[in-house]
């Protein structure tokens, strides 16, 4: 066809047309929403680098929950919120049936609420030392294997012992099945941990329950809110030993993806959302298994301070960047605008 009779505005300017011919519509079943809850009663704890979002005990966090499931929210990824003097070098109080988490789990199932349950699996919150797991062992006799060291200290910091954080990862998604959730989804970036979790899941019948691998998570500055939210800073060094490194290109994350899969995820996720669209498109694309986008707390925070200081229309700029994650392959938005999202859909 001559390009002289090709007009791109035809489409456009007509707004039934307009949504006719739109590609992606936002569905209610598309979003989750993070939550942190605390033990106690009664709390309501703003976070104050997420206006909008609280620390919440379980019993306060059921009220909401119900209401936002008639809202119709369907699925929540739960983080647990601990003070100081439950943390430990190893993080025992994540094992505890009676922590806040799987308070929440047992609470929310009793009360017959129809929600997906999701867990998130690590130890920072749980630590003293912040990190998402024990810490390799800073002696120089060190054992082979280093297991379960106890230390806290600051002193000849070597990481994270891998092996060891993945054998309690599969205890500790084990509490939390058995206290009622849905899903797990471990995110500390520890090698093969996907596999020690599906097969104690499965050594303890859980072979129901499935899996989302926070298989392509960079060390990123946006978590920045979240670690006052969690109460989860690393006390010394960072997580630059075990999440992925921004520079790289994305084939890396291919791999990280397909090994997830490889060991028995059931889901994808790729994580920040807006600064990795790159790679959330060619996650997407690649893997046979869902993926899910999680917009993080730093992403939350910049909507929330431009609109607060009125220099962007709110719900404007994330629907848009709702559309955006679409567009790149998601299946399913982790995002804090979880809720506004459903009012925004249900009143348009
Ligand atoms: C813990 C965890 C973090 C986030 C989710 N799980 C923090 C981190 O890795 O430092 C970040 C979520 C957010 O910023 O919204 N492993
Ligand atoms: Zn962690």
């Amino acid at each position: 066809m001559p390009y002289q009779h090709q007009r791109m505005r035809r489409l456009r300017q007509n707004p039934i047309l307009r949504d006719m011919v739109a590609d992606h519509v936002l569905r209610p079943e598309d979003f989750i929403l993070p939550v942190f809850v605390r033990s106690g009663e009664d709390i309501r704890h703003p976070i104050l680098s997420m206006p909008g979002h609280f620390q919440y005990s379980p019993d306060v966090l059921l009220e909401e929950l119900s209401e936002w499931a008639a809202m119709g929210l369907r699925g929540v990824l739960l983080f647990g919120v601990v003070d100081a003097a439950e943390k430990d070098a190893v993080g025992s109080h994540a094992h505890d049936p009676d922590n806040a988490v799987c308070t929440t789990l047992r609470m929310v199932k009793r009360a017959g609420l129809k929600l997906l349950l999701i867990t998130d699996l690590c130890y920072c919150e749980y630590t003293d030392h912040g990190h998402c797991g024990p810490l390799i062992r800073p002696t120089r006799g060190r054992r082979k294997g280093g297991r379960s060291p106890k230390v806290s200290a600051d002193a000849g910091f070597e990481g994270v012992d891998n092996d060891a954080t993945i054998e309690l990862l599969a205890q500790q998604a084990v509490v939390h099945c058995e206290a009622g959730a849905d899903v797990v989804a471990p995110s500390g970036m520890m090698d093969h941990a996907v596999r020690s979790i599906r097969s104690g899941l499965d050594g303890a019948e859980f072979t129901d329950r499935a899996i989302m691998g926070y298989s392509v998570k960079y060390a990123s500055a946006y978590y920045g809110p979240f670690r006052d939210a969690a109460q989860s800073p690393p006390q010394f060094g960072d997580r630059r030993g075990y999440q992925m490194d921004f520079r790289r290109v994305s084939d890396e994350a291919l791999r990280e993806a397909e090994l997830d899969i490889a060991e028995g995820a059931d889901m994808v996720m790729v994580k920040p959302g807006m600064p990795y669209l790159d790679v959330l498109a060619r996650v997407s694309t690649a893997v046979p298994v869902p993926c899910a986008v999680y917009q993080v707390s730093g992403e939350y925070a910049m909507f929330k301070a431009a609109s607060q200081a009125g220099w962007i229309d709110e719900k404007a700029a994330v629907m848009e960047s709702m559309h955006a994650f679409k567009r790149a392959g998601a299946n399913l938005i982790i995002s804090y605008y979880s809720v506004d999202v459903l009012n925004w859909i249900n009143r348009s």
